[in-house]
């Protein structure tokens, strides 16, 4: 792994197109599909469009530039990605100059890019996630020459530090921490299309931090596919702490945990930094059956993920926990879901994200046999989610009639009235009303009422 810092190249391409093709401002669109990561790496698309010149589209039939940042995590999203696609055909008939820009992991399937390249003529250029710095270079080709670009196969896992960046809030912010993923679950794309795991220099992210939070960010999230197996000088308990170190009012969120990586070291610095590291922990089970773990090559048994809920709870006591759960996945048995409806009952998470499994082509999972039937799978996840609604409006009742800190996150108007939404520190979603309030600070809100996903209190 290389860190390249400030690249000439890339400012190279950035300036050509300025200077040479875009007098006038023309529009950029970038639509996002996925994570977070998704979402922070639209922002570093977003900060090369503008350098490049380009200014923000109202839609996507106003653009001169359509980037889509894609996801493969789920056949599901996949499709979406496709089926916008083919809304642009017409848009391009129309005005012939337009450039479709495809990025994100669907550009990293070999398949997916095959048949972007033959069936979609009017895409200007495909490129995998960790090589997002080259958009510029092929924005460039496309409007110097009209040649289509396929950047395929050719990410060496190398980290651009120094890269263009469009934040859409100006009081929460994306920190990457480390990219890619080595545990190859059986069911997972992504070591695929973000490859290996590679860390960037503590120095690098505890500089960015600073800025951003003496620019007034007030929470900051602190992102990695396996946010917690960050490896560098320092551990990922260390990197934190010191983040907290940083003079000012702010909070830290991290996602997404593995369990084989949440050690004690990371809860003893949760639990000694409270002020500043939110009390709040994405767990991913996955499935509570320990044969199922083993075929998901999840590397923990449903006892040792107990155990480390215990141990969060019992040094944070007031830590919310949520987690992802996969049903249906190839051999899941009656008895292997049940294994998994128990943990949740046992555990009460505070939030679950279940999906139905969906075979990736190209990973261990989907060689398996066995596949679960469709409509057993949608049974599954419907039965999950009715424990899990119930579990989650109970989990909310402690917080009636009791005043939270929450960041005021954005504001509207709804029937006449202002109410604005924002975050407690555990995470919990607060709409809310009251004087003198602003999007971007704290305030002490009162809850009065609870419900399942959302809490509503008054200043
Ligand atoms: N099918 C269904 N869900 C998946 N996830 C990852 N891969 C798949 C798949 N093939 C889920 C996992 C993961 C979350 C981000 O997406 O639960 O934690
Ligand atoms: Fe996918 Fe597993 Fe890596 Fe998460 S830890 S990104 S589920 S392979």
């Amino acid at each position: 792994m290389k860190i390249i810092r400030n690249s000439e190249q890339i400012d190279f391409y950035i300036n050509a197109v300025r200077s040479s093709i875009l007098q006038g401002g023309r529009g950029y669109y970038i639509y996002t599909f996925g994570c977070q990561q998704n979402e922070a790496d639209s922002e570093k698309l977003r900060g090369m469009c503008e350098q490049m010149g380009f200014v923000p589209a109202a839609t996507a039939e106003d653009a001169y530039l359509i980037l889509v940042n894609t996801c493969a995590i789920r056949e599901h999203a996949e499709m979406k990605a496709l089926s916008l696609l083919g809304s642009f055909k017409a848009i391009k008939k129309k005005r012939p100059e337009l450039i479709v820009g495809i990025v994100g992991c669907m550009a990293a399937e070999q398949h997916i890019a095959e048949k972007l390249k033959t069936d979609f003529h009017y895409i200007s250029f495909t490129v995998e996630p960790n090589l997002i710095a080259r958009v510029p270079e092929l924005v460039y080709l496309s409007t110097e020459s009209g040649k289509r670009s396929f950047v395929f196969g050719q990410d060496k896992g190398d980290v651009y530090e120094g890269l263009p960046v469009s934040r859409v809030s100006s009081h929460r912010a994306w920190v990457s921490v480390m990219y890619g993923c080595n545990n190859f679950c059986s069911y997972c794309i992504v070591p695929y299309v973000r490859g290996r795991e590679r860390s960037r220099d503590s120095v690098d992210i505890i500089a960015e931090c600073r800025e951003l939070i003496n620019s007034g960010v007030k929470e900051i999230t602190l992102l990695g596919q396996n946010v917690n197996s960050y490896k560098s000088d320092i551990s990922f308990a260390q990197l934190i702490t010191k983040i907290a170190e940083i003079e000012g009012d702010f909070i830290i969120r991290f996602m997404t945990s593995h369990p084989k990586d949440t050690s004690d070291e990371l809860i003893a610095a949760m639990r000694q930094r409270s002020d500043k590291i939110a009390p709040f922990f994405h767990l991913p089970l996955q499935s509570g059956s320990n044969a199922v773990l083993k075929t998901m090559n999840r590397t923990y048994t449903r006892e040792s993920f107990l155990d480390i809920v215990d141990k969060l709870r019992a040094e944070i006591s007031d830590i919310a926990l949520s987690t992802d759960v996969i049903v249906g996945f190839p051999g899941e048995t009656e008895e292997d879901f049940e294994q998994t409806l128990d943990i949740i009952k046992r555990v009460r998470f505070d939030n679950v994200y279940a999906f139905i499994y969906s075979p990736r082509v190209g990973t261990v999972a989907a060689k398996l046999e066995d596949a679960v039937p469709g409509t057993v799978k949608s049974e599954r996840l419907r039965r999950l989610l009715e424990i899990q609604d119930v579990i989650a409006l109970e989990k909310n009742i402690p917080y009636k009639d009791k005043p939270f800190r929450v960041l005021v996150d954005s504001v509207e108007e709804r029937g006449g009235r202002v109410v604005y939404s924002g975050r407690t520190y555990t995470n919990k979603l607060v709409h809310f009303t009251g004087d003198n309030i602003r999007v971007g600070d704290f305030e002490i809100i009162k809850i009065e009422k609870t419900g399942a996903f959302d809490l509503i209190g008054s200043k």
